[in-house]
């Protein structure tokens, strides 16, 4: 499995169905994998992983972490093993680390081998190379830690770890839950004190799975809505037993697919409804959406439902900017929803989606054009105005190596007159393996071939 050479592009159709109906589960959450191998692999005993989403992304995280000298064992679907080395205790990997399409796995692992010291090559696909680093080196570079890499700090880069390092006080510049992981897993290896303050909070698995395994961390609300959080470094982590819920980023395509093909009950299980990931579920409620939790519950520290989803006539929304760390994956899919809505919807903040495994905000502004939809861009505000009715597809999107854009568009094409194609669906196995299929579960009519029905 090499990025250079990714395997032969697949281009998909999808086209316009009666309603989808039925029970699915979605793949393991994809931020809680990846944490759950790196946590795994710097702690001290045995770590077993339950649930663990199986997807490219994740298997490259797996790879690196074997690489840098922790044991990491498939047992059965979904269920690993890992024997860590203890938090400072990876060592050299002996070629280099190939991250694939995971900005994640990538901008976290930069983290841990800041403050290793030894010296690793970090690469990955076409995707992820263009994709800007500075904003996890320049960080860490104040541990002690060097990084060579092209402008930009882009991949391929050289990561060589310091062996004295310096604790930091970080206040970070955006909203990035990757940037304030990738300084903690610095700092675990680091002597006193690591603060990162993060302006919105974003996504705390990090701090809740760090807490798990032993680690000694405090996080502070500010009255302004900021997010202070401490841990006190060289902590001996200690092996835990973590259950993986099903990601919520991946329940979203399922969930608008049920709201807006007519007629349709979907139910997904064991969605992860951590508070801070589900700003898509609360803007499709706001927007008219027929979602109903059902059996919520705890599971492994993480809140998690099934949702069962009703298809709606939904109606558009301005969504918050300060709403957009909880919801950041999930515009693309969004902006779908808004396309087959009645009236306005403005996506305001949202000029991250710029960075993203492509430009997801030219993405949807082009895509939907292309299938008739009215859209727009004010600065960092993604528009798109609905009629009620779906607009009229007929398009073949490029997916420029981007799994939810490929996923997006799938999904568009279940209601739109005409058929709406991705020009390579091979990308959607970095999040969501076995999407094509799940959905075909449901009724939807994916092919690889347009044909009319
Ligand atoms: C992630 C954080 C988000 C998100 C990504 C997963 C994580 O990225 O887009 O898919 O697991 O920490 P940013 O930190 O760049 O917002």
């Amino acid at each position: 499995m090499s990025s250079s050479t990714s395997a032969a592009s697949q281009a998909l159709w999808s086209r316009p169905q009666a309603a989808l109906t039925g029970t699915i589960d979605v793949p393991g959450d994809k931020s809680i994998s990846h944490r759950a191998l790196m946590f795994g692999a710097l702690a001290i005993g045995e770590t077993t992983v339950e649930g663990l989403l199986e997807g490219e992304d994740v298997l490259r995280t797996a790879q690196a972490m074997r690489q840098l000298g922790a044991t990491v064992e498939r047992l059965g679907d979904g269920q690993w093993r890992l024997q860590g080395r203890g938090v400072g205790g990876l060592c050299e990997p002996d070629d280099v680390l190939d991250m694939g399409n995971a900005g994640t796995g990538a901008r976290l692992l930069m983290g841990l081998l800041a403050t290793h010291p030894f010296t690793s090559v970090l690469t990955g696909d076409g995707s992820l190379r263009k994709r800007p680093m500075a904003r996890v080196t320049d960080p860490l570079s104040a541990f002690g830690a060097t990084f060579t890499g092209r402008s930009g700090g882009r991949l391929p880069l050289a990561v060589t770890g310091t062996t004295a390092p310096v604790p930091q006080h970080y206040t970070l510049p955006m909203a990035s839950a990757q940037v304030k992981s990738a300084m903690l897993l610095a700092g675990l290896n680091t002597p006193g004190v690591t603060t990162v303050i993060e302006p919105e909070p974003t996504r705390d698995h990090s701090e809740l799975m760090l807490r798990a395994f032993g680690a000694e961390l405090t996080v502070t609300d500010h009255p302004d809505g900021s997010r202070e959080i401490t841990l006190v470094g060289q902590p001996e982590l200690k092996g835990q037993a973590v259950k993986v819920p099903g990601d919520p980023s991946s329940a979203a395509f399922p969930v608008v697919a049920a709201l807006i093909v007519p007629g349709s009950v979907v139910t997904v299980r064991n969605v992860g409804m951590n508070p801070l990931r589900t700003g898509l579920f609360t803007t499709l409620r706001e927007m008219g959406g027929d979602i109903r939790l059902i059996n919520q519950r705890t599971e492994a520290g993480e809140p998690v439902a099934d949702l069962e989803v009703h298809a709606s006539t939904l109606h558009g929304v301005t969504v918050p900017a300060e709403r957009a760390p909880s919801m950041i994956d999930e515009y693309p899919i969004l902006a779908v929803a808004a396309a087959c809505a009645v009236g306005e919807t403005r996506m305001t903040g949202v000029g991250e989606l710029r960075v993203k495994e492509s430009d997801r905000f030219a993405a949807m502004v082009d895509g939907l054009r292309a299938c008739g939809a009215d859209t727009d861009a004010d600065g960092d505000t993604l528009i798109v105005r609905g009629t009620g009715t779906p607009p009229k597809g007929g398009a073949m999107i490029p997916v420029e190596l981007d799994h939810r854009i490929g996923m997006s568009y799938l999904v568009l094409g279940m209601t739109t007159a005409e058929p709406v194609g991705i020009d390579d669906a091979t990308a959607i196995a970095t999040s969501f393996p076995g999407f094509a299929d799940l959905m075909r579960s449901l009724g939807a009519q994916i092919t690889a071939v347009e044909e009319i029905a």
